[in-house]
């Protein structure tokens, strides 16, 4: 059982999943535009995972006898200035959902609901892997000229969706 106020701050955080899936792929068709696949790829497999971790929140809620409520979403940025101007927004974003997810926790802590706080110990630690991977790119990408963006885009392409379990 979750308390209403659990409920609403998880189902607030499964929308912002979703919503962060949209960003993503208005990211990958920016990339498409461009003709950089390996860039577009990265992105499509972002969509994925964001809403992999989506679908999480959902199960969960389930699982614990909540109420899912799915609203609607702001329209995502389509058009960028460059590519390093794409993975800084990226970067800020994932560092908003990580404070999300720890205001998640502190309320979990709040309301003695050790559970749900042991289902979010997953996505703290996700989340040092996602700020990571953006931080690395932004690091490459400041070193790099032409033929390196363009190796940076083979590399890319190789990027896959790991299996998140359920
Ligand atoms: Fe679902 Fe990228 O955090």
């Amino acid at each position: 059982m979750l308390s209403k106020k659990i409920e609403e701050a998880l189902n607030k955080q499964l929308n912002f999943e979703i919503e962060s899936a949209h960003i993503y792929l208005a990211m990958s068709g920016y990339f498409g535009d461009l003709g950089l696949d390996g860039f577009k790829n990265f992105f499509d497999v972002q969509y994925e995972e964001e809403l992999a971790h989506a679908k999480k929140f959902m199960n969960f809620i389930i699982e614990k006898g909540g109420r899912v409520n799915i609203t609607g979403f702001e329209s995502p940025k389509n058009d960028y200035e460059s590519i390093m101007e794409v993975f800084k927004i990226s970067l800020e974003h994932e560092r908003e959902v990580t404070a999300r997810i720890y205001d998640l926790v502190d309320l979990t802590k709040e309301e003695r609901e050790h559970s749900t706080e042991s289902f979010l110990q997953w996505f703290v630690d996700e989340q040092v892997e996602e700020e990571a991977t953006f931080e690395d790119i932004i690091n490459k990408l400041k070193l790099l000229d032409g033929v390196g963006t363009y190796l940076l885009d083979r590399e890319l392409a190789e990027r896959t969706l790991e299996e998140i379990a359920e």
